[in-house]
C-alpha cells in the first residue's frame, strides 16, 4: 500500500511540476512580454492564487517521495543501485531534479518575488532593477525547466536501460 501511495504522490506531483514550469516557461513568460504594461496585473492575479507557493509544494512531494522510492528500492544499498544503469537513471534524475529545486527556491523565486514587489510600488527609478530581476528570473527559469525535462526523460526510461 505504502508503495503504491509513494508512487501516486510522486508521479501526480512531478507531472504537476514540470508541466507548471514548462507553461510558464514557454507560454505564459512570452505571452506576458507581449502584453506589456498589463503584465504586472496578472502576475499579481497569479500570485493571489498561490502559485508561488503551490509549485514549490508540488516540488517537495515529488522529491520526498522520490527519494523515498529509490530508498526502497535499493533496499538499504544505494551504493549497489547506482552501479545498475536503472538505478544510474533513477539517481542521476532524482539529483538533477533536487538540483532544479534549489536554484528555483534560491535564486527564481527571490527574483521574480521582488521585481513584482517593485512593479507594484510604481516607482519609476525601479525600472533598471526589474528589469535585471526579471531577466534573472527567465534565465533561471529556463535552467530549471531544462533540467525536469532532463529528470523526465531519465524517470520515464530508467527503468529499461
Ligand atoms: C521532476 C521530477 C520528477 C518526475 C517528473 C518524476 C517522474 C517519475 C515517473 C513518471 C516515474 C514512473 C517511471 C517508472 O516507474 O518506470 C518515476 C519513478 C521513479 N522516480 Fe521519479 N520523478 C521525478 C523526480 C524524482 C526524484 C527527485 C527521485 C529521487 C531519487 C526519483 C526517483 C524515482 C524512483 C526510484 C522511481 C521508481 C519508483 C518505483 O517504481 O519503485 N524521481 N518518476
Amino acid at each position: 500500500m505504502l508503495q503504491i501511495v509513494l508512487r501516486f504522490a510522486h508521479v501526480f506531483f512531478g507531472a504537476m511540476w514540470v508541466g507548471m514550469m514548462a507553461f510558464q516557461i514557454f507560454f505564459l513568460g512570452p505571452a506576458l512580454a507581449d502584453v506589456g504594461a498589463d503584465a504586472g496585473k496578472l502576475m499579481a492575479a497569479m500570485v493571489k492564487r498561490k502559485i508561488p507557493v503551490f509549485i514549490p509544494i508540488f516540488a517537495l512531494i515529488t522529491l520526498v517521495s522520490g527519494f523515498w522510492l529509490f530508498a526502497r528500492m535499493s533496499g538499504g544499498n544505494a551504493g549497489a543501485l547506482m552501479r545498475t544503469p536503472m538505478g544510474m537513471g533513477f539517481g542521476l534524475g532524482g539529483v538533477v531534479a533536487l538540483l532544479a529545486f534549489v536554484i528555483g527556491v534560491v535564486v527564481m523565486r527571490p527574483a521574480m518575488m521582488r521585481s513584482m514587489q517593485l512593479a507594484e510600488s510604481r516607482d519609476p527609478a525601479a525600472q533598471a532593477e526589474i528589469q535585471r530581476l526579471r531577466a534573472r528570473a527567465t534565465v533561471t527559469g529556463n535552467v530549471v525547466t531544462v533540467m525536469l525535462f532532463f529528470t523526465l526523460t531519465a524517470m520515464a526510461v530508467a527503468r529499461y536501460l
